[in-house]
């Protein structure tokens, strides 16, 4: 089944009865045209019109010739998109669409009735074809070489933002297109914040590093996190991080089709419980990885839903220590009939360098 046929048959199997459903979620576009092409997306039950301005229009063409009953149409022709939407009953991508956005809509349009859904498109990217594997393949590759790279270029005196940079700069050089978020790059107690924005902090002889990074491949992302030690490491960061590794591969181990999220955050949870350390836990377990860096599903004991065959996640239990260090590692899999595929061979054992 085409990718627009499975669209229209998830607003089916929720009984999502519009006459146009309209996709304005940039990485829904992608996902539907394989193109980054700024507008929106017209799907009717048999025709698809991708609306968009003069800067999109050549790819947007070129893009109809490979899907059946697909036409472009300038943003300007307000009598086209008119006779398409005014009174009709639309669907509206409800986490995406700006009110805004909305209110101009209906202003133009006068729509009959409009219809909020939500992760429509999102639950069918969830379950990654062949082709969209090989790119997520391809960009954690480079991730890992990067990995590798850095732990050779680090060096005392250097700051969190040089580091970084350089990082950014390796996987662009090596392929990638882009970086899937700002690379964290991490020194010392800055590490303790999961989400640091590196700065000028200067690394020390003797140093915890926390990287969390990745790059995309035509779109598609990749997520790796290290802690890594410069000149040694204390106790209780070999104890924490030993804590850490164990639960990662323990929960790597576990996902697995057929499992819930749910389960899998709770594996984390019980065994942080058993060391009294929950409370040092401060996110959830994984995330979906796909042309969004976050995507469903989220593995949090908040989801409810089943790993499936093809699903791209990230494992990537930490512990902080507010004011003194932190400790994540997260690897990018993809959810199998067996055991999952681990896209990185970057060592997860304690790295002094
Ligand atoms: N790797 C960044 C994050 O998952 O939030
Ligand atoms: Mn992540």
């Amino acid at each position: 089944m085409n990718k627009i046929q499975l669209i229209l048959g998830e607003l089916n199997k929720n009984n999502i009865d519009v006459e146009v459903f309209i996709v304005t979620n940039m990485s829904n576009i992608k996902y539907i045209t394989g193109e980054e092409i700024e507008g929106y997306i017209l799907l009717e039950k048999d025709k698809t019109y991708i609306v968009t301005d003069g800067r999109y229009i050549e790819v947007a063409n070129n893009v109809c010739k490979k899907i059946d009953n697909a036409n472009v149409i300038d943003i300007l022709d307000k009598e086209k998109i008119e006779n398409i939407l005014s009174k009709k009953c639309v669907g509206i991508e409800a986490g995406n669409i700006t009110v805004a956005r909305l209110n101009n809509m209906k202003e133009k349009y006068n729509f009959k009735k409009v219809i909020d859904t939500v992760n429509i498109v999102e639950k069918i990217r969830c379950i990654k074809i062949n082709e969209e594997l090989d790119k997520i393949r391809e960009a954690c590759k480079i991730t890992d070489k990067a990995y590798e790279y850095i732990k050779v270029y680090i060096k005392p005196g250097m700051t969190e933002k040089e580091v970084k940079n350089e990082l950014e700069y390796y996987m662009k050089k090596l392929g990638a297109e882009d970086v899937s978020f700002s690379a964290i790059v991490a020194f010392g107690a800055n590490s303790s914040k999961p989400h640091h924005v590196s700065g000028d902090t200067k690394l020390n002889k003797q140093d915890i590093v926390l990287i969390d990074f990745g790059c995309k491949v035509d779109g598609y992302c990749s997520d790796m996190t290290r802690t890594f030690f410069i000149g040694g490491i204390t106790e209780k960061q070999k104890e924490i991080y030993n804590i850490v590794l164990n639960i990662q591969l323990e929960a790597e181990k576990n996902a697995v089709k057929g499992v819930n999220v749910k389960h899998l955050d709770n594996i984390v949870r019980a065994d942080f419980d058993k060391h009294n350390l929950t409370e040092k836990y401060l996110h959830s377990l994984g995330h979906g990885v796909g042309l969004d860096i976050h995507e469903m599903p989220s593995l949090s004991y908040k989801s409810d839903c089943n790993l499936e065959k093809g699903m791209v996640v990230t494992i990537e239990p930490g512990l902080y220590f507010e004011n003194e260090f932190g400790i994540r590692i997260e690897d990018t899999i993809i959810i199998t009939d067996g055991k999952p595929e681990i896209l990185f061979n970057s060592s997860k054992e304690i790295q002094i360098i």
